[in-house]
């Protein structure tokens, strides 16, 4: 049978990386767990995470940097992965839509989103939860002003709800956030 250019391929699991070649290559470390790149440097973080590790929920909006939907975290702080280099990461924890939930239990943010029913199409809203939860940890009770402040672009137009859901949020109990 032909083989179908259309069909979905499992993830690839990322092969090991023997002990020598490591020191060739980058280590990286994204949702509390190691990487070794060994690929080009200059590599945008959004298509490692993409196209090599397959973390999917960061999504690819304008590549410049303008929208927001790659925001991920890079040592706590909001960061557009189009914009950043895989060569400009090693030693810093990069934290994904993947890795924001608890062993667990969603997010306080993610807990929030559902009950204010913050989602239109849902594009967008990876990267609008992961700048919510950077405004989180730098002000853990931001105003609407500091809210409305996020740069994130939502052609849905779910900024009103969004603004809900991090007020919501930031009034949960302290224990469940991270
Ligand atoms: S895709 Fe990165 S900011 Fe738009
Ligand atoms: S929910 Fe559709 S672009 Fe924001």
């Amino acid at each position: 049978m032909p083989d179908n250019p259309f069909r979905r391929t499992k993830p690839e699991p990322v092969p090991p990386v023997a002990a020598s070649a490591r020191e060739k290559t980058l280590p990286l470390r994204i949702n509390g767990k190691a990487f070794f790149h060994n690929g080009d440097p200059e590599m945008p973080l959004l298509w490692y995470l993409r196209d090599v590790l397959r973390l999917t929920g960061t999504k690819y909006g304008c590549g410049i940097g303008a929208c927001g939907a790659c925001t991920v975290l890079v040592d706590g702080k909001a960061e557009h992965a189009c914009m950043l280099p895989v060569k400009s990461l090693a030693q810093r924890e990069v934290t994904t839509i993947e890795g924001l939930a608890g062993k667990d239990a969603l997010h306080p943010l993610q807990e929030s989103w559902i009950a204010e029913d913050a989602i239109g199409c849902g594009y967008c809203q990876p990267g609008m939860i992961m700048a919510a939860a950077a405004l989180l940890k730098r002000k853990p009770h931001p105003d609407d002003a500091d809210i409305d402040a996020l740069p994130n672009l939502c052609r849905c137009g779910t900024y009103p709800r969004v603004r809900a859901a991090i007020a919501r949020a930031a009034s949960a109990p302290v224990e469940g956030k991270k």
